[in-house]
């Protein structure tokens, strides 16, 4: 199950080279591992653990980065937030404000970045599976952008949208048959991926939504998987775009906008990874010569590196190879490793411990489960029961896909900028877990 995790270390960053990388994060002889101006082991005292701690800096400096390289590369692109990746109403509210909008999946997001003050014609629906409910909600709701994934889709929208007198604006996704070279559950854009329209279905069916009543074409979308590190997958996909476009122009049609998703990769193990100039490159290139307005769609790439997860070592038990070190946090509140393998660092909070000699440890969670582990062979300074542990990059597809499993109750989730720092979630409480099922009365 994680043989993707090399079992030597020689290749992991130090948790002083992680520190070095993240350049909101530093550690202090005096209160160990800091958020921007905040010690964490004051949040995990205040709060207790598992809990989630949010830099609003980090995100506002990379939505800048990213607006500023589209800008540079003379684009006029448009940042739609991918909210699965964190739907916080505070995470949601700070990008709202920034000037983002929002790429949603279903009735719950799309009513999430409404309640965040996201206008709705600055939300993007996409998905497979949207249900004419969830249709009718965002026509009524006035929503930019629908991205429709099949020609069922498009005439089920027709339908919904001229029950109820919209039009509704759509853009085709199209799976362009390119593998994102991602891990493969995270690779969408391949034709055996459930998402998007053939390339060669396209021209028809963008013939057909400009003919049916009800629906308005805008133009195509893409998105090719997430944890992109390399550019060539961006580049042969929005050179398909860019055909594509050229081509339904050629016969008379109207596209003025593409929508090129989301997918750009962070360094988790301080790994080469594409920089946002470089993206933006890759679209001027493709798509400078056209005079389309420019959709992204990013997710991971604003958040992952803006959140940690503060957890408390519970108990160090002995192991064949190496010491089991088990955290207070588990797979439910963070599944990325035991889901898709991931690598995220592990950095004690202690000034102390940075000076001792690290030790190949297995950092494992609490559930009974195998799956249940964050890092093997990790070296890390001796970790004895009590000590605090921050998980970085956890701020994308972290709190958002924790569950109750084990009856475990959600973490406590904190934002920090600068100085300060504020509770944004509490802890759930435990009777909240069961506050909401019925025991049926013949039982
Ligand atoms: N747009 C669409 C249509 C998407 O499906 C996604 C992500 C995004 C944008 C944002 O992609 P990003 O910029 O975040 O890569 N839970 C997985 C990631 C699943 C991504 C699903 N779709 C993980 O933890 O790695």
């Amino acid at each position: 199950m994680h043989g993707s995790l090399p079992p030597d270390t020689a290749a992991d960053p130090t948790p002083a080279e992680l520190i070095a990388g993240r350049p909101f994060l530093s550690r202090s002889a005096i209160d160990g591992l800091v958020l921007e101006g905040v010690p964490l082991a004051a949040i995990a005292a205040a709060l207790g653990t598992p809990t989630y701690v949010y830099s609003a800096s980090t995100i506002r400096a990379r939505y800048a980065a990213l607006a500023s390289a589209l800008d540079g590369a003379g684009l006029a692109a448009h940042i739609h937030y991918a909210v699965k990746a964190n739907d916080h109403l505070a995470v949601l509210h700070l990008l709202g404000r920034l000037g983002a909008g929002a790429d949603v999946v279903s009735q719950g997001e799309f009513f999430r970045a409404l309640a965040a003050g996201i206008a709705p014609e600055r939300i993007v629906f996409s998905g497979v599976g949207k249900t004419e409910e969830e249709l009718a909600q965002a026509l009524t709701a006035g929503i930019g952008q629908i991205n429709v994934e099949s020609a069922e889709e498009l005439r089920a929208l027709a339908r919904v949208a001229q029950r109820l007198g919209r039009t509704a604006p759509v853009a085709l996704r199209v799976n362009p048959d390119i593998d994102a070279r991602t891990h493969a559950k995270i690779t969408t854009g391949l034709a055996q991926n459930k998402f998007g329209i053939p390339a060669a279905e396209i021209p028809a069916l963008y013939a057909e939504a400009a003919a049916l009543p009800g629906i308005a074409p805008v133009g195509l979308a893409l998105h090719i998987g997430s944890q992109v590190l390399s550019l060539a997958p961006f580049r042969e996909s929005f050179a398909v775009l860019a055909r594509l476009v050229r081509e339904l122009r050629a016969a008379g049609l109207a596209v003025p906008r593409v929508d090129c998703g989301g997918g750009l990769g962070v360094p988790y193990r301080n790994e080469p990874a594409p920089t946002p100039d470089a993206l933006a490159g890759a679209l001027a290139g493709a798509f400078r010569s056209l005079d389309l307005d420019l959709l992204l769609e990013p997710g991971r790439w604003l958040l992952a590196p803006a959140g940690l997860l503060l957890a408390t070592v519970v108990r160090v038990k002995p192991g064949p190879e190496r010491p089991f070190v088990v955290l207070d946090a588990g797979m439910n509140d963070l599944i990325r490793p035991a889901l898709y393998d991931a690598w995220h660092g592990i950095v004690p909070l202690a000034a102390a411990s940075a000076a001792s000699e690290p030790q190949p440890i297995d950092i494992v969670g609490p559930v009974c489960e195998s799956a249940d582990v964050f890092g093997l062979a990790r070296a890390l300074p001796p970790l004895a029961p009590g000590a605090r542990v921050a998980i970085l990059d956890a701020g994308a597809y972290g709190s958002v896909m924790s569950s109750p499993y084990n009856a475990r109750p959600r973490a406590a989730e904190a934002m920090v900028e600068g100085e300060r720092w504020a509770l944004i979630r509490p802890r759930q409480a435990l009777a909240d877990l069961w506050a909401d099922e019925q025991v049926p009365d013949w039982l």
